[in-house]
């Protein structure tokens, strides 16, 4: 099933996201679901509150970038309450992406090296190590479990000149080539 993508200014991408157990009802459909709406989306990783369900879960499909990055190759996870315990080394820069904020990009700067312990599609318990294009598409979608979206990342600044396209993202007048939930309008007093 393809799930609409909530975009910029929709209230579940700015809430913590929480862990979920074996319990959590159709997990298996659930997983497919979100490969299947990352892929008609044309991404390369989507994490759940982005189909607006507030749960430390995310899938990733880098082999869009095994040109540039050959570890990307066949790299499709899933990650369950994932947990970045290290990032290291110098920051770099380089353009982002998101579903959820349709038609923009912009240069952000992570660290290159990470560390991450998660659960699997069996919960069962990884912890690897990261870097470069990899580790830049883990950080991005951990970062919506944690409710914060690339364009939090760039500079005040920057951020300003942003509003106006933000703002047409959330209204709607900014079209994305897949379903989208917009957020909820909020009525003037
Ligand atoms: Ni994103």
């Amino acid at each position: 099933m393809i799930y609409p993508i909530v975009v910029y200014g929709h209230p579940t991408l700015k809430k913590k996201a929480q862990e979920i157990d074996k319990d959590y009802p159709k997990l298996d459909e659930l997983i497919e679901s979100m490969f299947e709406t990352m892929y008609d989306a044309v991404g390369v990783g989507l994490a759940a509150p982005q189909i607006n369900k507030p749960i430390r879960l995310m899938v990733i499909d880098a082999t869009a970038y095994a040109e540039d990055e050959p570890k990307a190759e066949g790299f499709k996870k899933v990650f369950i309450n994932p947990e970045i315990i290290e990032e290291t080394g110098e920051e770099w820069e380089f353009n982002e992406a998101c579903l959820s904020v349709p038609g923009l990009a912009e240069y952000v700067f992570r660290k290159p090296n990470i560390k991450i312990r998660y659960q699997d599609e069996n919960f069962v318990e990884h912890e690897e190590e990261h870097d470069g294009m990899l580790a830049r598409i883990i950080q991005h979608e951990y970062d919506h479990l944690e409710g914060v979206l690339f364009v939090d990342r760039v500079s005040g600044l920057k951020k300003m000149l942003l509003k106006s396209k933000l703002k047409d993202i959330s209204t709607g007048k900014t079209k994305a080539a897949y379903k989208t939930t917009l957020p909820p309008v909020k009525r003037k007093r």
